[in-house]
């Protein structure tokens, strides 16, 4: 199957760090990387791998999997939280920083935003993944839920509020560069991610061997065209620490 957006994308950021290294396993910063998800195929490529994650039930998952997939010796996991970064890890060292499903727990995105920044080096990049607030509207109101859906899209927030939810916010697209451009990192590509795949039923890919790639075609031709992108289940940002 085809590598989708965000997979691109970070393949060709750990491209340029191996160079700028002349050839060396780029630094990889994974706050909240909870299991692995992204933190074992990374180092599958040869990075090496720094995993903040609170849950010690997660740790012992991404554990297992970094043994399972032979690079344990590339992954350092340390437990604890992006509330103390600057005391978990060096500052400025990170080629690239990781947030995925991050920003939209923690109780203050400035200052989450800020400490990961904080450690990137000069030039590196931020790879952020949040939940789109439109996409939840559209999701709620499909599923006959109209009322909760103008609830949520009336929420300054982007959530339902009183509900038991256990996020604190969703982004859309203009939030979320203001974001990256308040902590001072410059954005270089934003994307949907997820603008079906999420809500398809399995029997729908399984009854043709092809829907599959062409879905995985739609999605990839979809993430960076508006307004298909701005209601995509999830948005990607990567942005740069100016060198
Ligand atoms: C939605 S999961 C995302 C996991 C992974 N990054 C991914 O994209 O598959 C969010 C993770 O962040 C962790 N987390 C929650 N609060 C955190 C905090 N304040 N600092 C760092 N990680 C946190 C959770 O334990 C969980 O593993």
């Amino acid at each position: 199957m085809r590598p989708d957006a965000v997979h691109r994308v970070l393949e060709t950021e750990v491209a340029a760090a191996r160079a700028r290294r002349g050839g060396a396993a780029p630094r990889v910063l994974d706050v909240g990387g909870g299991s692995g998800g992204w933190a074992v195929p990374l180092a599958a490529d040869g990075c090496r791998l720094t995993v903040i994650e609170p849950s010690p039930n997660a740790l012992a998952t991404l554990h297992r999997r970094a043994v399972d997939a032979g690079v344990s010796e590339l992954i350092t996991a340390i437990q604890g939280d992006v509330d103390a970064l600057d005391r978990l890890v060096p500052q400025a060292e990170a080629d690239l920083v990781l947030g995925h499903g991050l920003l939209e727990i923690v109780d203050d995105v400035d200052a989450a935003v800020g400490a990961l920044r904080a450690a990137l080096v000069p030039g590196g990049a931020l790879s952020v993944v949040v939940p789109n607030r439109y996409a939840a509207v559209l999701r709620r109101a499909l599923a006959g839920r109209p009322a909760e859906a103008l609830r949520l899209l009336n929420d300054p927030a982007g959530r339902l509020a009183g509900s038991d939810e256990s996020i604190q916010r969703r982004f859309d697209i203009e939030g979320l560069a203001e974001v990256m451009t308040r902590a001072g990192l410059v954005v270089e590509v934003l994307h949907g991610h997820g603008l079906v795949s999420d809500v398809l039923p399995g029997s729908v890919l399984e009854a043709d061997p092809g829907t599959a790639d062409a879905l995985a075609e739609l999605e990839l031709a979809a993430c960076d065209r508006s307004p298909l992108r701005d209601v995509a289940a999830r948005l990607h940002v990567l942005a740069r620490r100016p060198a």
